[in-house]
């Protein structure tokens, strides 16, 4: 049995904190977790660290986040005691971007805006993963159709690495519930329409009827909107 099986079984009949817990215990391996500091994120950090799991914990500052946002990494990092490791862009390439390219490519063009998350994400990802063998995220189905057809457990072929999404099968209502329940920090902006949030130039409120990622680069008209963290 390979790896991956072997985790998928591991794991399949476990809740969410249950998985993490086995995930922490297996041997040899080197893992992290990336928050971006969303409800779900939220949720994973606090069985993390509540449990002192062997699991690091880092984000991405992409240096254009909303202030709000730091408000809960700094909450949580009050709140448990714990480090959280933040990884920054490359300081030369964002010189160069925002001297060639003014500080609002992104709204440009599709290229200009992968650039930007290239940049400011996708290269600081890639560092952040070095040297690890898992990957866990926060990604549920309901993000996306594109994350609708993926498996709690699968193989990372760009970064190379096991990827492990354990609240695949939550639902928001089921996020929020817990999170509420457990007193964990989380972000204001969930109660002021924000749903899924990224970048603060990036991100909008949503309103009741649209998609989930609906406010995410809601300028470009394509459907399968990423930044390259995931595709
Ligand atoms: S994104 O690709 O569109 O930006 P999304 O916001 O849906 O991703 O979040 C999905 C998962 O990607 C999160 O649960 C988290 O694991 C990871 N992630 C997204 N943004 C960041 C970030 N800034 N720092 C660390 N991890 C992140
Ligand atoms: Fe740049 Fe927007 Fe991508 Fe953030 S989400 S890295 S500001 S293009």
């Amino acid at each position: 049995m390979n790896r991956i099986n072997y985790i998928e079984s591991l794991i399949d009949s476990l809740s969410a904190e249950d998985s993490l817990k086995a995930i922490a215990a297996l041997p040899d391996e080197k893992i992290a977790f990336s928050t971006s500091l969303s409800f779900e994120d939220q949720l994973i950090t606090h069985y993390i660290f509540t449990n002192n799991l062997g699991i690091s914990v880092f984000t991405l500052d992409t240096g254009r986040l909303f202030p709000e946002t730091y408000d809960v990494l700094s909450s949580t990092i009050s709140r448990y005691g714990k480090k959280i490791e933040v990884y920054a862009p490359d300081t030369k390439s964002v010189e160069e971007l925002v001297t060639e390219q003014g500080p609002y490519s992104f709204y440009e063009s599709i290229e200009g805006r992968q650039n930007c998350c290239h940049i400011r994400k996708v290269e600081p990802l890639r560092r952040a993963l070095r040297d690890r063998t898992i990957w866990i995220t926060g990604i549920r189905a309901e993000h996306s159709p594109g994350r609708h057809a993926m498996s709690r457990v699968e193989w990372d072929e760009k970064n190379q690495i096991i990827k492990i999404h354990p609240l695949l099968d939550w639902s928001l209502d089921e996020v929020r519930a817990t999170v509420r329940e457990s007193r964990i920090p989380y972000n204001r902006l969930h109660d002021a329409g924000f749903v899924s949030i990224g970048c603060q130039p990036c991100t909008r409120a949503i309103t009741s009827g649209e998609d989930f990622r609906a406010g995410r680069w809601w300028w470009e008209q394509s459907s399968g909107k990423e930044c390259g963290l995931h595709r």
